[in-house]
């Protein structure tokens, strides 16, 4: 398939029908760049299924507030649009993530946890945002899965005899790969320049030119949580870390194996709130 093919396939996403209803209109309010707080924050208190899972996310163990916000406004509040647009994303695209491909939804909110958790010990000043990047940093695969499930799940198939990475299956059968797919689709959402690049770059970290620091850990957090087993993103493998992105994250061992010990932990949390949704 060639790419003008593919991304003109992929741009009728909004009318896929598998992905849940109140998408669309989140979209709306999403891809607008000038949309308030205040319009945000009604837009998500007007769906009780949307607040409830807002709510449940950023209480959860990837953000770090467990059980200390109340309401969506404080949410907005604490975590931001960015991160609040972002999260909405998320959240409504789950159960997309679950259908199209099993793991993944445990694989990305694993990532968002190791993702904060790495932002924290490097002491960024929003640790929050990473955890968003690396919540949506496989959202090439869900479009993928979703639009093309006949021959995402044969190049799954061809790629588990084959021993490799689903990325190479993906860039032979397409052309591209699911970073690239995501990070092109987050750009026509109008999501931040810094997030697109972070989707975009998550396997490439030193092409990144915007967000280089958070690219690295959305980057790390995936080998990290890949290495540990937690869902499924694909294939068994643990991709190599890049060289320059391990430079710039600047960590010590001792840095690593404390990051480890936290995600164990928190890991474990998550566990409870995965069997909630
Ligand atoms: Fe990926
Ligand atoms: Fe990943």
């Amino acid at each position: 398939m060639d790419y003008k093919t593919l991304l003109r396939e992929i741009e009728n996403i909004e009318s896929l029908p598998t992905l849940p209803g109140i998408l669309n209109k989140l979209l709306k309010v999403i891809e607008n760049p000038r949309v308030s707080l205040k319009e945000i924050g009604s837009f998500i208190s007007s769906d009780p299924v949307l607040t409830t899972r807002i709510l449940r996310a950023v209480n959860s163990p990837i953000y770090g507030f467990p059980g200390r916000i109340a309401t969506i406004n404080q949410s907005l509040v604490l975590l931001g649009l960015n991160v609040v647009r972002g999260l909405l994303l998320g959240v409504s695209v789950f159960e997309a993530m679950k259908k199209a491909m099993a793991g993944l939804w445990e694989h990305s909110v694993g990532c968002a946890t190791a993702a904060r958790l790495i932002a924290q010990k490097i002491g960024l000043k929003e640790p929050e945002e990473v955890a968003v990047a690396a919540l949506l940093h496989d959202i090439g695969k869900v479009i993928l899965g979703l639009k093309f499930p006949q021959e995402y799940r044969q190049i799954r198939q061809i790629v588990e005899k084959e021993q490799r990475f689903v990325l190479e299956g993906e860039r032979d059968y397409f052309g591209v790969t699911h970073a690239e797919i995501g990070g092109w689709v987050a750009q026509r959402w109008h999501f931040p320049p810094g997030l697109v690049e972070i989707i975009d770059c998550h396997h490439q970290p030193h092409l990144a030119r915007q967000a280089p620091l958070m690219t690295a850990i959305v980057h790390l957090s995936d080998i990290l949580v890949r290495a540990r087993g937690f869902g499924y993103a694909g294939d068994p493998f643990v991709p190599a870390l890049n060289p320059q992105a391990w430079e710039l994250l600047n960590l010590s061992d001792q840095d690593l194996r404390g990051i480890l010990n936290e995600l164990e932990d928190s890991l474990e949390m998550v566990v409870d709130f995965l069997v909630l949704e």
